[in-house]
């Protein structure tokens, strides 16, 4: 069966000052149906623009480079027109974001802003779209949905409000939901309660779910498989317990130690030493070299490929070949 979607070595590339940047540079990945990917790396790794590109939004200049692929249900998106594209965007793929209340019209009710959704989708009577307003809300497990209708976004708190945005982005019945880092904002109660929901929803409607993070301890007994972003690339993907078991990457490793642990009353975590570089510069070689602890000479040197390192368990990283992962 073919995947529902398949993205085949995509490149981004951006004119810049400092000469070309590559923020997204040879990425492949694939979603099933009904399947939660959690695609995870630091800040500036490159993952909102991998899923923008997803729906042909990179921002200008940034330009998808020739030789990518991306398909949805088998169809190239890439060599889609703008008619077909709008059949896609918000329909068959919907998307949240980190910050609901910049999404949000902060002069319009909350029955209004999903009601809209439901109208651009299925020509029905605003009765009918207050109607399925209203079920969404009961979907999404906002409290009092009735009370909650005639509501404006700032009467509610952020976690309600990215239930609102999800509530929107299901008006259309998506085949996927693109969540990047939704609960970013959210305190550590809130933010379990909103991947509760995501989980939910993709059981209960059979959606494909591509959730963005930087915090990969949010994504353990959620995600199906995890793919591990570094520097513009996937440097690791496996199976979620497959992953939490073994870890291969030094990258992964890294980010790892860096999930906040309670050890008695104290928070531990031990952040990966340096900084992402820029993706005007990445570094020759693996691009990790310079912030890896177990680096070997050709690192510095050879870029390692995805080599395997267990049951469809992928790195980049010359330890898989030295078997020492
Ligand atoms: N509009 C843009 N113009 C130029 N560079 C951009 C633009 N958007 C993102 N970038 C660069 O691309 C890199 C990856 O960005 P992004 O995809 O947002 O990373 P992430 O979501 O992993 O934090 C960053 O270095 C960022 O500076
Ligand atoms: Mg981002």
């Amino acid at each position: 069966m073919t995947p529902l979607l398949e993205v085949e070595d995509l490149r981004i590339t951006f004119p810049t000052r400092h000469g070309t940047s590559h923020p997204v540079d040879g990425v492949s990945f694939s979603v099933a149906r009904g399947e939660l990917l959690a695609l995870v790396g630091e800040s500036g790794c490159g993952k909102s623009l991998t899923s923008l590109a997803l729906l042909r939004l990179v921002p200008p200049p940034g330009q998808i480079q020739p030789g990518s692929a991306i398909r949805l249900d088998g169809t190239d998106v890439l060599g889609l027109g703008p008619e077909e594209l709008r059949s896609i965007r918000g329909r068959r793929i919907g998307m949240i974001f980190q910050d609901p209340m910049t999404s949000l019209n902060p002069v319009f009710t909350i029955a209004d802003q999903i009601g809209e959704s439901v109208r651009a989708h299925q020509k029905v009577s605003k009765r009918a779209a207050r109607a399925r307003a209203l079920e969404l809300l009961q979907e999404v497990g906002i409290p009092d949905p009735t009370q909650r209708l005639d509501v404006y976004p700032h009467q509610m708190s952020g976690g309600m409000r990215q239930r609102v945005m999800i509530a929107i982005a299901l008006a259309s019945e998506p085949e996927m939901l693109i969540a990047d880092e939704p609960t970013t904002a959210l305190d550590v109660t809130v933010q379990a309660q909103i991947l509760e929901l995501l989980d939910g929803l993709r059981a209960a409607r059979g959606m494909a779910v591509l959730l963005i993070t930087h915090d990969l301890g949010i994504v353990a007994g959620r995600a199906d498989r995890v793919a591990v972003m570094y520097a513009g690339r996937l440097v690791e993907e496996a199976a979620t317990a497959e992953l939490f078991a073994r870890p291969s990457h030094p990258y992964t490793k890294g980010l790892l130690a860096s999930v906040p642990r309670i050890t008695g009353a104290v928070t531990r975590l031990t952040p990966i030493a340096g900084t992402v570089p820029a993706p005007t510069a990445w570094p020759a070689g693996c691009r990790f070299h310079p912030r890896c602890p177990a680096a070997l000479p050709r690192c510095a040197t050879d870029d390692p490929p995805a080599l395997p390192v267990g049951n469809a368990h992928r790195m980049r990283c010359w330890l898989a070949e030295a078997g020492r992962a």
